[in-house]
């Protein structure tokens, strides 16, 4: 844990990981971390402040999310969101109760301006709730700060304005000023250090690998993904030639992509970086796999596999880098604690098996997606690479429904490309986050010239996202759709009919395994 950054007690509201984006967004560090997190631990990260998250529970159910409540004593400021202000009220003494009728949605909101909580918001603003309890009495010497127009308190703070809540979610992009309101808090109020910046970042992390890494060699797997490059170039910043990049072909990358990365990688940024086509065993082993999570472990066991025969090529090796992001690391249950729950075991993080023998260097391990092109970006490197679409590890595997072929392989990277080409024709590949192509196990009939087909079915997929946790489909404009349709059916051979997923993240995941 980073000392004077803010710690996030996540007490299992949806928006958690949305609080710590929007603190790093005033370039101030943050942390998620479980709600029952013990005390010394708090201490041990020194953070400049605390936020309680919102969350589903009641303070006065019996199992309700217990905190040690002399966290909530520390001489440090703290920030409670809708539960976390229940959690507050009812800690110092006040009363929450359960009302029949909840706020859910906007409601519009009188604030007391004149508190610095507030400075320089206007004094009507709209804001976005989802709470059942209340606060009906404050604790001795708190006040009010803000009523929704239910006459519902929903800005609570101490007399020394230590402890601040409100009902609301400031985290929201629905809340007008919520981003303000959340900086006057973390700058004003608890004085937070605004150094959680792209070039800080690079000078801690390079002096972190080089003092971790001394002498000896690592060896990084990329992928021409942006997380991998970002993590070699960090690296190679770092300690040179002794990383060596090693790009394991596991055959299902998207078509030339081995050759596009490895020659932008060695000529672009002269990173020391070897290739290996180990289509043949990771083929061989998800032969009549249908699983999604057995497809998953076995191409993260395989590349384990892999990198520990070839690494033996170049000596004795220590250190295996990883691209691995925060949102992999929230998502497979590890970074937030119970709350949080598997949703697809990650290539990078959930796949390891447990007796690997090389130590684990994961440079962007505390990074939201953005952040890591920012990195990126800062490290010198080209637009169109940070800017790339992010790319799964297990690759087409996640996107090949069914059981996997070398043939079937084949058919996605043809129609992938001529997709991913058309969305670069139409420039539309900047607006979107991540857009590809999936192979669905159907065979439906059409007619093509005079002659009756009877082919493969295929879903296009595309998302707007900020980080990946949540995803909209993308509205494409009519004739798009119509122009990628019409060129995959008329030059991809095995695919005759071609459909658009219309799915939002949640309920869906942006990958369909
Ligand atoms: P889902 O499908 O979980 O994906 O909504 C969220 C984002 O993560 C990417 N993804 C992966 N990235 N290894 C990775 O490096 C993986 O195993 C993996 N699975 C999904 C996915 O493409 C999307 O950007």
């Amino acid at each position: 844990m980073k000392a004077n950054g803010v710690i996030i007690l996540d007490f299992g509201s949806q928006y958690t990981k949305l609080i710590a984006r929007r603190v790093r967004e005033h370039n101030i560090y943050s942390q998620i971390v479980p709600h029952d997190i013990t005390l010394r631990e708090v201490e041990a990260a020194k953070p400049a402040a605390i936020i309680l998250s919102g969350g589903p529970s009641s303070v006065f159910e019996e199992n309700a999310l217990i905190i040690d409540p002399k966290i909530l004593n520390l001489p440090v400021p703290i920030f409670g969101i809708c539960y976390g202000l229940q959690l507050l009220a009812h800690n110092y003494g006040g009363s929450v109760e359960a009302k029949e009728k909840g706020e859910y949605g906007f409601s519009e909101l009188s604030i007391d301006s004149s508190h610095e909580i507030f400075s320089n918001i206007p004094s009507k603003i709209n804001v976005w709730m989802s709470h059942m309890d209340q606060v009906t009495k404050l604790p001795s010497g708190w006040k009010v700060l803000a009523r929704s127009s239910n006459e519902i308190i929903s800005a609570i703070s101490n007399e020394d304005s230590t402890r601040i809540a409100t009902q609301f979610h400031p985290e929201v992009a629905h809340t007008e000023h919520g981003s303000d309101i959340l900086r006057n808090f973390l700058i004003n109020i608890a004085k937070c250090a605004t150094d959680w910046t792209a070039s800080n970042f690079i000078d801690d992390q390079v002096l972190k690998i080089k003092n971790e890494v001394g002498n000896q060699k690592l060896i990084i797997g990329v992928s021409g993904g942006v997380d991998s490059t970002v993590s070699a170039a960090l690296i190679h910043k770092a300690i040179g030639d002794q990383s060596i990049a090693v790009l394991i072909d596991h055959g299902l990358m998207r078509k030339n992509e081995s050759e596009k990365c490895i020659s932008s990688l060695k000529k672009g940024l002269g990173l020391n970086i070897h290739c290996y086509d180990e289509s043949e065993v990771f083929l061989s082993k998800l032969k009549n796999i249908i699983d999604p999570e057995e497809k998953r472990k076995i191409i993260g066991n395989q590349f384990i596999e892999s990198f520990e025969r070839i690494s033996k090529n170049f000596g004795d090796i220590k250190f295996l880098a990883q691209g691995t992001l925060y949102p992999d690391v929230i998502e497979s249950g590890i970074g937030a604690g119970h709350q949080s729950h598997t949703i697809k075991s990650h290539h990078n993080v959930g796949g390891l098996p447990e007796d690997m023998n090389f130590k684990l260097i994961e440079p962007l391990r505390e990074l939201f997606k953005d952040e890591v092109r920012n990195v990126g970006l800062e490290l010198g490197l080209p637009d169109d690479l940070v800017q790339r679409h992010p790319f799964p590890g297990p690759g087409l595997a996640v996107r090949i429904i069914g059981d996997i072929t070398k043939e079937r392989v084949g058919i996605l990277q043809e129609a992938d490309q001529v997709y991913i080409d058309t969305l670069y024709e139409d420039d539309l590949y900047d607006k979107i986050w991540q857009a590809f192509a999936v192979l669905i196990p159907v065979k439906t009939v059409g007619v093509m010239g005079d002659q009756r087909t009877y082919e493969n079915l295929l879903a296009l997929r595309a998302v707007t996202s900020t980080d990946g946790m949540t995803a909209d489909w993308f509205r494409f404009p009519d004739e798009t759709l119509a122009k990628v349709s019409n060129k995959i059916v008329n030059s991809v051979k095995g695919i005759n009919r071609v459909v658009y997923d219309i799915t939002s993240k949640p309920p869906g995941t942006i990958e369909w395994e």
